[in-house]
């Protein structure tokens, strides 16, 4: 409580404000883990009619809090009031992934949301507006509002890969035996989907290669299923999709893009591709991703073998085939 609160307010919309992620993400933000501690947040709840009353319910819960940082709470089922002024957007809302339903599934279901999301965004928003795709299938909402954007530089559109990466780095570190901030250099290729390719390539340990330990056969049969299908894994033992983990990688993405990341160190964040290595232009992929607090910039010059070649291949081939499908149903034209 000793930060003094003098930053100009920031304006943060929050999509799918009713739901089990935006309930831990709204206390996040509403603490100060985005913006920092002497910065106030003017907090937009969208959600559907029928959930608005939910979301007023933790609209009350934020209150009664008494953070010093919540200067506004805004509930609003209207898009365009919910993006005016936006300087950050978590795209969450969306139906998620029960048992058994893959990501292409959820296409149809929600890329309109997604399409009147990037007009309203186009039309509303902050001119330096940050915006993090969580609802899934998160790549391909994120290109298919950034299509009905044309205002907003497509590097304003961002996918969720941090929960991927985090994931990654959290099994790295217990197999190792080290601490996950003793870790570096991890990327997520790809989709936010089973075909991901978690990369360890450029794995160093306090900045010195990863030589041994990761043996190849540990890799491919256990580390890259492990992570790739971490999110089936949660919905299937704990009867529902991740929530609190998601949020929490969420706040890390939007946090080191404000802020900045570290050093030379890098993190995974789905971006429009402008073909770097090898991926295609336009899809929404991982990519290896530093920020010194304005823009992310992609890492360059990393060296690509044979096995990565394939796998980075074969995820950004579906995330073609995803963005295909959504302009056959007319969600990108
Ligand atoms: P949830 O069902 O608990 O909440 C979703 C909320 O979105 C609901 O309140 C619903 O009313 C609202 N909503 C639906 N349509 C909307 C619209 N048009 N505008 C605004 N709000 C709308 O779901 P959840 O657990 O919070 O998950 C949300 C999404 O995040 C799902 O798509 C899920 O698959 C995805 N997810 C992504 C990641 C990732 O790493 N990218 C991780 C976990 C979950
Ligand atoms: C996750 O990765 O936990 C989410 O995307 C949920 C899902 O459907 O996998």
């Amino acid at each position: 409580t000793s930060t003094p609160v003098t930053a100009t307010p920031a304006t943060v919309t929050v999509t799918g404000a009713a739901g089990k992620i935006a309930y831990s993400l709204l206390f996040r933000l509403a603490s100060g883990l985005v913006f920092g501690p002497g910065t106030p947040v003017r907090l937009r709840l969208l959600d559907i009619p029928s959930a608005v009353v939910a979301a007023e319910g933790v609209a009350m819960e934020i209150e009664d809090c008494a953070l010093p940082l919540v200067e506004s709470i805004e509930i609003t089922d209207d898009v365009d009031t919910a993006f005016d002024g936006a300087k950050a957007a978590f795209l969450v809302g969306a139906r998620p992934r029960g048992k058994g339903m893959e990501r292409a599934d959820l296409l149809t279901a929600n890329g309109a949301i997604f399409r009147e999301q990037g007009r309203a965004i186009n039309a509303h928003a902050a001119d330096d507006v940050r915006v993090v795709v969580v609802g899934n299938p998160a790549n391909t909402n994120a290109y298919i509002a950034h299509r009905h954007a044309p205002d907003v530089p497509a590097g304003r559109f961002t996918a969720l890969m941090r929960l991927d990466h985090n994931r990654a780095l959290s099994q790295l570190a217990t197999r190792l035996g080290a601490p996950v901030a003793d870790l570096d250099g991890v990327v997520v290729w790809g989709n936010h989907s089973a075909t991901q390719f978690p990369d360890v390539s450029y794995l160093t340990r306090r900045g010195e290669p990863v030589t041994s330990g990761l043996d190849e056969e540990w890799l491919a049969d256990t580390f890259i299923p492990r992570v790739a299908n971490r999110g089936a894994e949660i919905i299937s033992v704990r009867g529902s999709s991740s929530a609190a983990s998601a949020a929490g990688a969420a706040v890390d993405q939007m946090r080191d893009w404000v802020h900045g990341t570290s050093g030379e160190g890098w993190t995974t964040v789905a971006l429009p591709s402008e073909g770097q290595y090898g991926t295609v232009p336009g899809v929404v992929t991982g990519l290896p991703c530093r920020s010194r607090g304005a823009q992310w910039e992609v890492v360059e010059g990393l060296a690509i073998g044979d096995f990565q070649r394939a796998r980075i291949d074969a995820s950004v081939a579906e995330l073609v085939s995803e963005r295909d499908a959504v302009h056959g149903l007319g969600l990108a034209d």
